[in-house]
């Protein structure tokens, strides 16, 4: 029998979804299903940091995975035309995975250029450390997804998760550096639970 995976995320349903949202789900979602891309980002939250990188990057495909659907439906939301609920040009390139990460990867065979996992669940309570994403085995897995020179970049304001991530990485292949970034602000950042000064930001290489 194969091993059940350990759940990562919490709830994947909050509040009920506008009409608008809703048909978005059903109507929109679908067409963007992902295939290969050339950015992924992992637990988009409510999706404003994909939509900065789709800017950023014209002509790319941008893959987001989030299994919040409340999340997904404000991305949906706002990259599409408020009449028409047509995805405006700035967005063409967002494919959106609607559920864990895992279940993607796992039936794709991309290499991305960039994996981006900005303010991952901290999972503070030390009953709940097995739920926390960035496990070693889990920066295993995705480090297979990335080209040559692709990267992994991992920001957190939760700094005893970064230290527990930099523990995790002893036990892979990854070179770490640790940058100065400055990138927009993301809902969850903006929150700040931690209630440290800054996130703390990583970038995880194969060589
Ligand atoms: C704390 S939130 C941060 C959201 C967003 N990145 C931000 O900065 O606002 C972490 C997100 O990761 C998502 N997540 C957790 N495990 C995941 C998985 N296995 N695959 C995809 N997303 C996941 C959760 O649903 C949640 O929305």
């Amino acid at each position: 029998m194969e091993k059940q995976e350990i759940r990562t995320f919490g709830r994947r349903h909050g509040k009920k979804l506008s009409i608008r949202q809703q048909a978005l789900i059903d109507e929109l979602l679908p067409t963007l299903a992902p295939e290969t891309g050339d950015i992924l980002e992992i637990g988009f939250g409510a999706g404003e940091h994909v939509r900065d990188l789709a800017r950023n990057n014209p002509g790319k495909i941008i893959i987001g995975a989030e299994p919040f659907m409340n999340g997904v439906a404000s991305l949906l939301s706002a990259i599409t035309d408020e009449k028409t609920n047509r995805v405006l040009d700035e967005y063409a390139g967002i494919r959106i995975w609607a559920d864990d990460v895992r279940d993607y990867l796992r039936g794709t065979d991309s290499k991305f250029e960039q994996i981006w996992i900005l303010h991952p669940d901290p999972w503070p309570k030390a009953r709940h450390e097995k739920r926390r994403l960035l496990s070693a085995e889990f920066l295993k897995m995705i480090s297979r997804y990335l080209t040559p020179d692709g990267e992994i970049i991992i920001g957190t304001d939760h700094w005893e998760y970064f230290d527990w991530i930099l523990e995790q990485i002893k036990s892979t292949n990854l070179t770490a550096t640790i940058p100065n970034m400055d990138i927009i602000q993301t809902r969850y950042q903006h929150k700040n639970k931690a209630g440290t000064v800054a996130p703390k930001y990583l970038i995880l290489t194969n060589h």
